[in-house]
């Protein structure tokens, strides 16, 4: 039996609201659609079992005492950093103490909105950014981790 990939699945502030925040810019699926949506995905994945761990927070502080607890468990983190990924100096240096892989997705395209969205802090630590595809971000950025966690177990 091949060995798990566990994955932290980690949402931001505001985006509990999913759904019904600002629809036009980031769709009508919920927070909880696309925690399901992942977790269907990740039982799907043929090469090895996957085993998930979705959580939200609204507090910079929450989010990173997480990502530290993580620190035993975790192979990936996929991360919505909402807000915080242009801001937050504290929740990236988290994710780099973690050193394990780390993808960033948005549901919007970032870099088509305001210019204060153009910089993330997360980027710089992250393998890869995927963004622009609304819920299918999610999607996206889970199955290129799951692929490069695989890739580095050789
Ligand atoms: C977001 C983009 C951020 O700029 C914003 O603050 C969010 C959501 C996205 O998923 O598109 O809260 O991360």
């Amino acid at each position: 039996m091949a060995e798990p990939v566990r994955i932290l699945v980690l949402h931001g502030p505001n985006l509990n609201l999913l759904g019904r925040r600002e629809p036009e810019i980031y769709g009508r699926t919920t927070l909880e659609e696309i925690d399901r949506r992942l977790a269907a995905q990740a039982a799907a994945f043929a090469r090895v079992p996957v085993e998930l761990a979705c959580f939200q927070s609204n507090h910079e502080g929450v989010l990173i005492d997480r990502i530290q607890e993580a620190a035993d468990w975790a192979d990936g983190i996929l991360v919505n950093p909402a807000a915080l990924g242009h801001t937050s100096i504290a929740l990236r240096d988290a994710l780099a103490a973690l050193g394990t892989p780390v993808v960033e997705v948005h549901l919007s395209n970032v870099y088509r909105r305001e210019p204060f969205r153009h910089q993330s802090l997360v980027s710089a630590v992250a393998l890869g950014l995927v963004a622009g595809f609304g819920a299918d971000s999610y999607r996206l950025g889970l199955d290129a981790l799951l692929n490069a966690v695989l890739a580095a177990r050789g």
